[in-house]
């Protein structure tokens, strides 16, 4: 085989064959095919498209690059949650102790990433002595004993998709749904995962910002789900403002301890029982989403949940009590005020603007290398919809200094106020599961 005809092939229009998908992803993750031919190739695929086989062969493809997690030793149906990324976005803080409080095996890589916040794993090292260095044997054994472990990501865990990714970063090769859907595919099925509850974002602050493009992006990857025998949930939920009301590391941990208490933000809180009741099912712990529900709100009422997260934070060498004493995760020294600059309803609250703010005041990594700051953050008082007066406080800054004028301008620059009242969004828009009969 050589990489220029099956270039010419996708180039052309043509459907390819398994093996020579397998061979391109192969090669490639070898070094053996050079970056610009791949570059080609990815260019033809955003053209050109895919076939739901072809996508699937490339997901498995990417998917058997490397390490490949044996959750065999786990009891029951081990389901996965994967969000496309959003601003404020702490879901999996309390949906993991949340659907384990109802027996679904949790065992979950998470990443750090870079972004506006940290991702999953920097939020929960805010939490004093947690750590996520467990070896493969003691993630096991805690997902059997407490039904719950949260571990870094690996090192070679699809090094497929890490090498396209790069590269298709610099090629303008990012925006494909095929590329997009097999990517994320890949690093779930590479990680053990049997099943797949996916949380398709949409909106100013979502990587898909139109609903159109969400909504491809949701069944392009429930499809794939259905071709490689993974029961997959495929939710399409807003990002049109923040979710929730915070957004830094330590204020996102304390926003989730709030929905376990039963006492968090209404967005949040459906958000977790929509994607967790559709894990309860797929995991096989209920018959239907509605019997899920009422198992989660119990768990919630019930304080099973918050016992849960407890747990689970001490079995990783956590101070447990930070759960009824959130004021000991770290706090930054300032509290800052940005208030309204004309009297409405709020319209619109740009997600992203609000998720660089919080970069800037030091909640995020611009780089790899950058250190985030745990206990800085933004705290919203305004969401879409709310009435405001000019002069009342929008939002709060939780800053390291004094000097935060820049930031202050920001966060009143992705606010808009009009003067008629204005429709809350809808959070959830659509969803899409698969049609795998494994009854
Ligand atoms: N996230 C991924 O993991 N892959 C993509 O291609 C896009 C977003």
């Amino acid at each position: 085989m050589r990489m220029v005809d099956l270039i010419e092939k996708k180039r052309d229009g043509f459907s390819l064959e398994k093996s020579e998908i397998e061979f391109v992803i192969r090669q490639y993750t070898n070094g053996e095919i050079p970056d610009y031919q791949m570059s080609a190739f990815a260019m033809a695929v955003f053209f050109k498209n895919m076939t739901n086989e072809e996508r699937s062969y490339l997901t498995l493809a990417m998917a058997e690059s490397g390490d490949q997690i044996n959750l065999a030793d786990i009891e029951g149906i081990k389901v996965d949650k994967h969000s496309t990324g959003g601003v404020g976005d702490k879901t999996t803080i309390a949906l993991a102790p949340l659907v384990a409080a109802v027996g679904v095996p949790v065992a979950k890589m998470s990443g750090r990433g870079l972004g506006h916040t940290g991702g999953t794993i920097d939020k929960l090292e805010s939490i004093p002595g947690f750590h996520v260095e467990i070896t493969n044997e003691q993630f096991i054994q805690l997902v059997n004993e407490n039904k719950l472990a949260i571990v870094g990501q690996t090192g070679n865990l699809a090094p497929a998709d890490k090498k396209l990714y790069s590269l298709r970063d610099v090629t303008g090769t990012v925006n494909s749904v095929p590329l997009i859907a097999s990517s994320i595919m890949s690093k779930k099925i590479a990680s053990g995962a049997e099943a797949i509850v996916l949380d398709v974002k949409t909106g100013t602050g979502a990587f898909m910002k139109e609903l159109d493009e969400s909504i491809e992006l949701a069944q392009a990857m429930v499809e794939i789900g259905n071709q490689l025998g993974r029961q997959t949930t495929a939710i399409i939920s807003d990002m049109n403002q923040p979710l929730g009301y915070t957004i830094g590391n330590a204020l996102e941990v304390k926003e989730a301890i709030d929905i376990l208490r039963g006492q968090g933000p209404e967005d949040l809180e459906e958000l977790c029982i929509t994607l967790g009741s559709h894990m309860v099912v797929l995991a096989k712990k209920a018959e239907t989403v509605e019997k899920a529900k009422q198992l989660l709100q119990e768990a919630i009422s019930s304080g099973a949940a918050l016992e849960k997260l407890k747990q689970f934070i001490a079995a990783q060498g956590g101070d447990a009590t930070v759960v009824d004493e959130p004021e000991k995760l770290a706090t930054a020294p300032y509290e800052i005020p940005v208030d309204a600059d004309e009297s409405g309803f709020v319209s619109e609250i740009v997600a992203d603007k609000i998720g660089k703010a919080a970069m800037v005041l030091g909640a995020g990594r611009a780089t790899k290398e950058s250190t985030i700051d745990l206990g800085v953050g933004i705290t919203l008082k305004k969401k879409i919809g709310d009435a405001v007066s000019v002069g009342e406080t929008i939002a709060i800054l939780h800053a390291n200094s004094e000097n935060v004028d820049r930031v202050v301008e920001m966060i009143q620059g992705s606010y808009t106020i009009v003067k008629e009242p204005v429709q809350r969004n809808k959070l959830i828009y659509e969803i899409f599961s698969s049609k795998i009969d494994n009854s």
